[in-house]
């Protein structure tokens, strides 16, 4: 599998439990590169409009309530089978179901607050990098 590009978040919840360094140590051993990397706080509308997917779903409201709660780490990922090899790492989205060792289970609370997103596709890689990096922020 070629090189490619996946997206990163570590979420509000990690955040505020002091857990950026770990994750990213978790992410840079497995052998993903930072290609690019900031800290920012989401207002209402770029997080309605990152999960507009879920729009329908009972969960939206909180979710964006959640996402905007504190800030974040957005990254974008390079490596081999990134987007699937990412997904490995962070475990199942709920917590509970995680496997050992990933971060979700070492780190996530429960469904809500799972301490990180990937993106889940080739597609959706690609629009999630650049609803939040300019080509110029990718220097890794
Ligand atoms: P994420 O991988 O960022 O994708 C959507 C997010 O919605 C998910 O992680 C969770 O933070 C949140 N979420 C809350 N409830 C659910 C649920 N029942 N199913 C899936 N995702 C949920």
């Amino acid at each position: 599998m070629a090189n490619e590009r996946t997206f990163s978040i570590i979420k509000p919840d990690a955040v505020e439990r002091g857990l950026i360094a770990d994750i990213l140590k978790m992410i840079t051993d497995s052998g993903l590169k930072i290609k690019g990397m900031k800290m920012i706080r989401m207002d209402r509308p770029k997080a309605e409009g990152f999960y507009a997917v879920h729009k329908e779903r009972p969960f939206f409201g909180e979710l964006v309530d959640y996402m905007i709660s504190g800030p974040v780490v957005v990254s974008c990922l390079e490596g081999e089978n990134a987007i699937e090899n990412y997904r490995k790492l962070m475990g199942a989205t709920n917590p509970a179901d995680a496997a050992e060792g990933s971060i979700r289970a070492k780190y996530g609370q429960n469904i809500q607050n799972n301490a990180c997103h990937g993106s889940d596709g080739p597609d959706t890689a690609k629009t999630e990098v650049a609803y939040f990096f300019n080509d110029d922020e990718l220097v890794g």
